[in-house]
């Protein structure tokens, strides 16, 4: 099947790991000679309740014996859709009671990227350099990595950038600005946390000036910080909140959300705002609403905190100088990327699945799922040391 892959399937870079994948369960991938690897990075932050949770499994068959697409996104009453929704506000503030649910991470900023223009009549959008929002034309032009956007400009005008964690920046927020628009913290950039309120004091901007603020907590959102939420560590509410990779619980959805009277700008002059056919997909929205449920309602976010502490127990090693993030949203970071990509590489050979970050080459990705035990993580950070001791520093 490998060259078929490589022959027919569009790739998306020269060399892919190309592992050839026979079944999943729980916090192991099979290959297809039946190797089992310990998942350390849950399909990049998405299968929050690792892989074929009994109740997300459940609740996906329960509704296609009952129905699958009937009809696009609103326009129907849809009984996993509406249930969602209605649970994300129950918790979430009051100010972000209103869902729009979507196919993608990409797609949801899209969407919050033109409630933004449409709320408040304003056209400028202020991003962070390193920042990662997705993949469609709209989040690229608020990724702050030009090597990697330059390619496809003409990108959305009136897009400017600040430096994240950089107050002195704040006061490029003007009347004139729609929206900021920032990861609660930061992935592709190597897990970079806001510090000293930073967040608090973007929002008390945002505030001054009447721009929105947009959180995007596609990765760090659903658990994986120890909180439901990233923001509910920083003590800053966003305007509109995007959701989207754990959501899902391995599948895939994107969701944003706003007040209700912000949300109701889409709905009318003109009339469907944003629209989309697959938004809200019953079954999608059926397997969501069973991950989300088994996440407020377990020990799964108590639990990631003293996880986190248990990878910086293990994870002592002269070739591992910081290990940065908040949970099980964590990046180890090396002496280089060379390091990198050894570790990397070595431990997939070594029944270990570990990662890159998007743009911060000398980092490792821990992203395992939120249900992964002690003793695994002891288990995978041991075959981590044990590769880095073969590597000469
Ligand atoms: C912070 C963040 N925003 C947006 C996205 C895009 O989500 P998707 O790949 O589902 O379009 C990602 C995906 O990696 C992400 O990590």
């Amino acid at each position: 099947m490998t060259s078929d892959f490589l022959e027919y399937q569009a790739q998306t870079t020269p060399h892919p790991l190309a592992m050839e994948v026979s079944h999943a369960e729980g916090c192991y991938v099979y290959d297809t000679n039946n190797k089992a690897y310990l998942d350390f990075v849950a399909g990049v932050s998405a299968c929050s309740l690792g892989h074929r949770h009994p109740k997300v499994v459940k609740a996906i068959k329960d509704q296609v014996d009952k129905y699958m697409h009937v009809m696009v996104y609103g326009e129907y009453i849809q009984q996993p859709a509406v249930e969602l929704a209605k649970l994300l506000a129950k918790h979430l503030p009051k100010s972000l009671e209103c869902t729009y649910l979507v196919n993608s991470g990409t797609e949801a900023i899209e969407g919050a990227l033109k409630l933004a223009r449409r709320a408040t009549g304003r056209s400028q959008i202020i991003a962070a350099h390193h920042a990662y929002h997705g993949n469609t034309m709209g989040s690229m032009s608020v990724m702050g990595y030009e090597e990697r956007k330059q390619a496809f400009r003409p990108l959305i005008p009136d897009v400017d950038f600040i430096a994240f964690n950089n107050k002195e920046h704040l006061n490029q927020i003007t009347p004139k600005t729609a929206a900021v628009i920032l990861e609660t913290i930061q992935g592709g950039a190597g897990f970079i946390e806001p510090h000293d309120n930073y967040l608090t004091k973007v929002r008390t901007r945002c505030d001054e000036v009447g721009a929105l603020l947009i959180l995007d907590e596609i990765q760090p959102g659903i658990g994986r910080t120890g909180k439901l939420f990233g923001f509910e560590h920083y003590n800053c509410v966003p305007d509109i909140l995007v959701t989207g990779k754990g959501l899902g619980g391995g599948m895939p959805i994107g969701a944003f959300t706003s007040s209700k009277s912000m949300m109701h700008t889409l709905q009318d002059f003109p009339k469907l705002g944003h629209i989309t056919t697959f938004g809200g997909h019953p079954v999608i929205a059926a397997a969501a609403l069973a991950t989300v449920k088994e996440i407020t309602e377990s020990d799964l976010m108590a639990k990631a905190l003293e996880k986190e502490q248990l990878f910086r127990k293990h994870l002592v090693h002269p070739l591992i100088t910081e290990i940065r993030g908040r949970g099980l949203m964590l990046a180890a970071m090396t002496p280089s990327a060379e390091t990198a990509n050894q570790l990397i590489l070595k431990a997939q050979n070594r029944g270990l699945i570990l990662f890159w970050l998007l743009f911060e080459p000398k980092a490792i990705r821990l992203t395992p799922p939120l249900t992964i035990t002690n003793a695994e993580i002891i288990e995978g950070c041991q075959v981590i040391t044990s590769i880095l001791d073969e590597i000469p520093f």
